[in-house]
């Protein structure tokens, strides 16, 4: 079939698909050529709709039951043709692209894969389409939201057209607001503000599930964040949502602020988004910095992780070590104190040299103190221990390796 634009098949998971070919838009190196196509295609991506996938079937196995899922915003329809093959229990597919070309490719890329009877396609505006679907009976058991940018144009569609249980997948990818580059578009956006600091990628997936937590707690609907995660240039959060005004007061009281001090390392969490913030640090006297309001409860569940780890092994993704490494990092620091800190940032900000991360957690544990290591941060760890007190531990350990 002709599309009118260079195309080539490719395999991703366990399919094949015919894509825009990128180095056909490529015209000088800084070309980011996933934009430039016709359709929009990121073979870069691929981990995030491995993990799509798992999640997915984490979900659909949880709720036992056949499944109906939507993409609003598809592109060539990989991820969501992916669903629709790879996924057990997954009896219904929508998608769907404002892009008529990309409708088109998807359409075409569902009969490549004889997925086309369950596979529906469609060619309108997301909201249009999720607005479509936010009415009982048709209702959806899970929509992947990943457009370009920020999701939230999207979310309160979205959260409408979920079905009680409902598993909600956001992508973001403008981190320079969520990270505290440009605070008032993040204020604009999320209704948060941001702060640069060293974890300032955990804040970012507190921002965006804060600020979905307050569109659903509109519709008297509660979340719970059951998987998050960041890399490179986006982050990804995966939340349930259940409906009550009971359930939505809960998901609120489960926001609040981060307070930061730039001169001491010193964090810590106020609950509550009414509550009064205190100005200066307990530890140093200097002035504190608030993030929030965010989401301060958990941003991932151990059993959640679990099952996703179950269903990574044995699929053949190209990338399941990775997967694997990530997912028991996430799992591993669940339960573990909000905030984590960077050991080079501790040595930068203290004229030390960097000891090795291993130890640093060795000798705050030996010391009586929680500490585990961060998928966001590869010199990332998370401890309960005071913040002199982790700047005491890595400036015994910086002295000892002078
Ligand atoms: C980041 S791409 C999607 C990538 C895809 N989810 C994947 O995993 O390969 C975003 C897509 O959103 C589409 N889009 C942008 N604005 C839209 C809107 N208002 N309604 C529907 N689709 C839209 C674009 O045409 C583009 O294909
Ligand atoms: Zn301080």
């Amino acid at each position: 079939m002709s599309f009118g634009f260079s195309t080539e098949t490719v395999k991703e998971g366990k399919i094949k698909v015919v894509v825009p070919k990128l180095s056909a838009y490529v015209k000088k190196p800084s070309d980011y050529a996933p934009s430039k196509a016709p359709v929009f295609y990121n073979p870069t991506m691929e981990q995030n709709r491995d993990l799509a996938v798992l999640a997915l079937q984490a979900h659909q196995k949880l709720l036992g039951r056949e499944v109906s899922v939507c993409e609003p915003l598809t592109g060539c329809g990989l991820r969501g043709v992916r669903f629709a093959v790879e996924v057990e229990g997954v009896h219904r597919v929508f998608l769907n692209d404002i892009n008529p070309k990309s409708a088109k490719l998807a359409r075409f890329n569902a009969e490549l894969n004889k997925v086309e009877d369950r596979v529906e396609v469609t060619n309108e505006d997301a909201n249009l389409f999720l607005s479509r679907n936010a009415a009982p009976k048709k209702r959806l058991d899970y929509v992947d939201v990943d457009p370009f940018g920020p999701p939230v144009p999207y979310m309160d569609s979205a959260v409408r057209a979920l079905r009680n249980g409902g598993l909600l997948a956001l992508t973001a990818t403008d981190m320079a607001p969520l990270c505290g580059v440009h605070p008032r578009a993040c204020l604009r956006k999320y209704g948060g503000q941001p702060l640069r600091t060293e974890y300032c990628h955990e804040l970012a997936v507190r921002l965006l599930t804060g600020c979905l937590t307050m569109m659903a707690a509109k519709h008297a609907i509660g979340v719970d964040v059951l998987f998050s995660h960041s890399v490179d240039h986006y982050i990804r959060a995966y939340a349930t949502v259940s409906y009550g005004a009971r359930r939505a007061d809960k998901s609120i009281q489960q926001m609040g602020y981060i307070l930061h001090c730039f001169s001491c390392f010193h964090r810590e969490t106020v609950t509550g988004i009414a509550s009064p913030l205190k100005q200066v640090c307990p530890s140093c006297g200097a002035k504190l910095s608030a993030a929030g309001p965010l989401w301060l409860g958990r941003i991932a569940n151990k059993n959640f992780c679990s099952l996703m780890e179950g269903e990574a092994e044995g699929r053949g993704l190209r990338q399941e070590k990775r997967i694997l490494k990530m997912l028991s990092l996430v799992k591993n620091e669940a339960e573990a104190p909000v905030t984590y800190y960077a050991v080079d940032k501790v040595c930068d900000k203290l004229n030390l040299r960097v000891p090795a991360l291993k130890t640093v957690l060795d000798n705050l544990r030996n010391a009586g103190f929680q500490a585990v290591l961060t998928h966001f941060n590869s010199r990332g760890f998370r401890t309960d221990a005071p913040a002199n007190v982790v700047a005491e531990v890595i400036t015994e350990l910086a002295a000892q390796k002078a």
